[in-house]
């Protein structure tokens, strides 16, 4: 579970990534995080793996206090969690293999170990033939599945993704949706940020926060909102067959009431 509750981010600029946010993403969802541009969707994630401190506010993931964690301890943090950055952050001098070798060897497994596990993960994604390839070799789609890759060696149990559809067509970034989905239907947690409102309708019963110049605008999980979404699919519905699949998705769907404390006191009672 991540927890962020009552949380600023006021940078030395001024400028406000966020203000005054509380969100909590559920062990095992998946999340979708819509917004324009300089709405504050990167700035959240960000300091959900505590590349950036917020200026106030609580933030939890799983255990781990991330505002109070020591430096030291950071790993611990980072373990749990497979980033996909917006811009990839492959190395262009390194294969496609060796990319996503490279967080098994910095956390001391041994090469050999490292290389069926990296052949394997790129093999689940579907590059295993590129392994040898440098990463300018590979189209976009291609390099997103690199990505998801290694943020997947370390066997994360949160996944969060930035935009890992941004530059693709219509078709490669469905692909991309539908391969976080499978990591996500083996309990990994995922939260994807996307510019693409089009994705996030094709999956109506899934967790979506909207976010507008630092503030949550829309949240799904929270019970006027859900109630909102829910009456929207209502209409939509009347106009299509019955879709069981929707249903029991929208079924597994929890809506919550109250505050965010009041949602951590009755998970901890569970
Ligand atoms: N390091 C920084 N210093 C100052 N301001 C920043 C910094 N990082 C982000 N901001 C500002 O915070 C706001 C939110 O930025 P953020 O990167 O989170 O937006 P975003 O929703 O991810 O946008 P995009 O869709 O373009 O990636 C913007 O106004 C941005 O200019
Ligand atoms: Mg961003």
């Amino acid at each position: 579970m991540i927890v962020l509750e009552n949380v600023s981010k006021i940078f030395p600029s001024g400028a406000a990534g966020l203000n005054d946010i509380s969100v909590l993403f559920e062990k095992g969802e998946f999340a979708f995080i819509t917004g324009q541009t300089g709405s504050g969707k990167t700035t959240l994630l960000k300091l959900i793996i505590r590349e950036l401190l917020p200026t106030e506010g609580n933030i939890m993931v799983e255990d781990i206090d991330v505002v109070a964690l020591p430096q030291k301890k950071l790993p611990h943090l980072r373990k749990k969690i497979g980033i996909v950055f917006q811009d990839l952050k492959l190395l262009p001098d390194r294969t496609v293999i060796e990319n996503v070798l490279l967080p098994l060897e910095i956390a001391g497994t041994a090469h050999e170990e490292a290389s069926a596990r990296a052949e394997a993960l790129l093999e689940d994604v579907g590059v295993g033939e590129h392994k040898m390839k440098f990463p300018q070799q590979l189209s976009g789609g291609e390099l997103q599945r690199v990505a998801i890759a290694r943020a997947l060696t370390l066997d994360p149990s949160i996944i969060i993704a930035d935009e890992p559809t941004g530059n693709l067509d219509d078709e490669t970034a469905a692909a991309i949706v539908d391969l976080l989905h499978a990591i996500n239907k083996k309990g990994t947690t995922v939260i994807m940020v996307t510019h693409n409102t089009g994705i996030v309708s094709k999956y109506p019963g899934h967790h979506h926060v909207v976010l507008e110049k630092g503030k949550i605008v829309k949240d799904t999980k929270k019970k006027h909102e859900a109630k909102k979404e829910m009456d929207h699919e209502v209409i939509e519905d009347s106009k299509k067959p019955a879709k069981h699949e929707k249903e029991h998705e929208e079924k597994k769907e929890e809506i919550f009431e109250g505050s965010i404390e009041e949602v951590i006191e009755h998970k901890k009672g569970k």
